[in-house]
């Protein structure tokens, strides 16, 4: 059995050390280490608030202020000694401060705890994710609003089950995505504003007996208000999960239209040619570009909505307030943060450099009688038959035109009026894939002036 020396920072009450598996499984300090920036700013602004209330002296306050700088630039510069048996990224930094400034370094601790410490400096972490996802975001609609515009009038195949469905417009295609994302954009900040409380001051649970100001550290650390329950305050990890849940929605919205580049990029579709700058190569088949890049977004929501069935899996069942358990919602968030921001910039650049191959768009419109449904509109509209005859009718033109292996627009006037008589030359208008889409004006439809003016809502929007 290994046992080492006494902890220095709560070996009071104990006569032995650690174990050393005991000190492996209690740091965290291998992970945590990343929140040394927002644990050296909650020290700053505890400590400035310490000596504001005449908790500590000003002299002290200073000390610790130019201590803590100077064990940031430290770990800025990666000449900072991390110690497994100082458990995390809390105690670490405040060694090194005893280390650096004295006895002043003791004081940092008064009326708080690592449970409120640790609470403020996860959701400064978490803030910052959610303000980079935001960017993100922003950034690859700008890049799907590029493609809407230049392909506003583009005509493509709409699809459902995979089966060609009716002619919509590339641009109404991108901007799909655009409203998917910008929901996303939503949910992040919707998250941002209702975790915008600061749980520093709550102490190890119940508060503090010292005079302390919570509202000038929640202001110091652009904090809203300071959180109103000490025992939520420390206890809660919601707005992890709630990151979390925006990731793994976002996630799943890159994950489709990934899917869909990967289709559209095949010799089977070639709607899209990919950038050489966003494809690779294969080993052994000299002719290959895969579009790794985009199959490797799609499998990202597998880790992040992993992470997040992880975290809940750790918090459900825990009572108030914090238990050790809490440890271990670090590596997942940070996990999940890292590879959404990650897909997001890859999706963007993908996004931002492909080519759309507007002529295997039209080509492909126009197979599958994508324009039946225009068919049995104009049957409804110009011989007034009932929707339920006018879909009979056109099911069975859609039969002779299968026979014959040709497309509804290359039957002649006499086959259609052997179905119906009362058809007329003027049908052939509405058989065209262009004229299909036109036609799609009411709002939200795929008609190119729609999708303009979509476009033009969304710049502003973005401005
Ligand atoms: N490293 C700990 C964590 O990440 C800090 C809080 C420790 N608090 C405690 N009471 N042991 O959760």
């Amino acid at each position: 059995m290994t046992t080492r020396t006494q902890n220095t920072m709560w070996g009071g009450r104990f006569a032995a050390g650690p174990d050393a598996i005991m000190e492996a499984i209690n740091a965290s300090i291998g992970f945590d280490r990343r929140l040394y920036a927002q644990d050296i700013a909650g020290s700053r602004a505890h400590a400035a608030m310490l000596a504001a209330t005449g908790i500590i002296t000003d002299k002290d306050a200073e000390a610790i202020r130019e201590g803590l700088l100077t064990v940031l630039s430290e770990i800025e510069a990666g000449d900072f000694p991390f110690s497994t048996e100082l458990e995390d990224i809390h105690m670490n930094v405040e060694a090194r401060l005893k280390e650096l400034i004295g006895e002043p370094a003791g004081r940092l601790h008064t009326a708080r705890s690592r449970n409120d410490q640790v609470a403020t400096d996860f959701k400064l972490w978490v803030r910052e994710q959610i303000d980079a996802a935001v960017e993100g975001l922003t950034a690859l609609i700008r890049a799907l609003l590029a493609q809407a515009e230049a392909g506003a009038d583009w005509v493509m195949p709409g699809f459902t089950h995979l089966q060609v469905a009716q002619p919509v417009t590339w641009g109404h295609h991108m901007m799909a995505y655009v409203e998917m994302f910008g929901r996303d954009i939503g949910r992040f900040r919707d998250a941002r504003a209702r975790m915008n409380e600061c749980p520093l001051g709550a102490a190890a649970l119940a508060g503090t007996s010292f005079p302390i100001d919570r509202e000038m550290t929640a202001r110091a650390l652009g904090f809203d208000r300071p959180a109103a329950n000490s025992l939520d305050a420390v206890a809660d990890r919601d707005f992890a999960l709630e990151f979390l849940s925006a990731a793994s929605i976002c996630a799943m919205h890159l994950s489709r239209l990934a899917e869909e580049l990967v289709i559209w990029s095949s010799a089977q579709f070639r709607f899209v040619t990919l950038s050489d700058r966003f494809s690779t190569g294969s080993s052994i088949m000299p002719q290959k570009k895969n579009p790794d890049a985009a199959e490797l977004i799609r499998a990202k929501i597998g880790r992040i909505l992993g992470a997040t069935v992880g975290l809940f899996a750790v918090m459900k069942g825990l009572p108030l307030a914090y238990s050790k358990d809490m440890q271990e919602d670090k590596e997942q968030v940070f996990d999940a943060a890292d590879n959404l921001m990650l897909a997001l910039a890859a999706m963007e650049g993908m996004v931002r450099d492909m080519t759309a191959n507007r002529e295997a768009l039209r080509e492909a419109a126009a197979t599958g009688f994508s324009t039946a449904t225009d068919l049995a509109d104009w049957l409804v509209r110009e011989l007034n038959l009932p929707f339920r005859e006018a879909h009979h009718v056109t099911g069975r033109l859609v039969a002779m035109a299968e026979a014959r292996g040709c497309d509804l627009p290359d039957l002649s006037l006499d086959d259609m009026k052997s179905v119906h008589p009362g058809i007329t030359n003027a049908v052939f208008d509405v058989l065209g894939v262009e004229n299909s889409v036109a036609s799609r004006t009411s709002y939200g439809g795929t008609a190119p002036q729609n999708v303009r003016a979509q476009i033009a809502r969304w710049k502003e929007k973005l401005e």
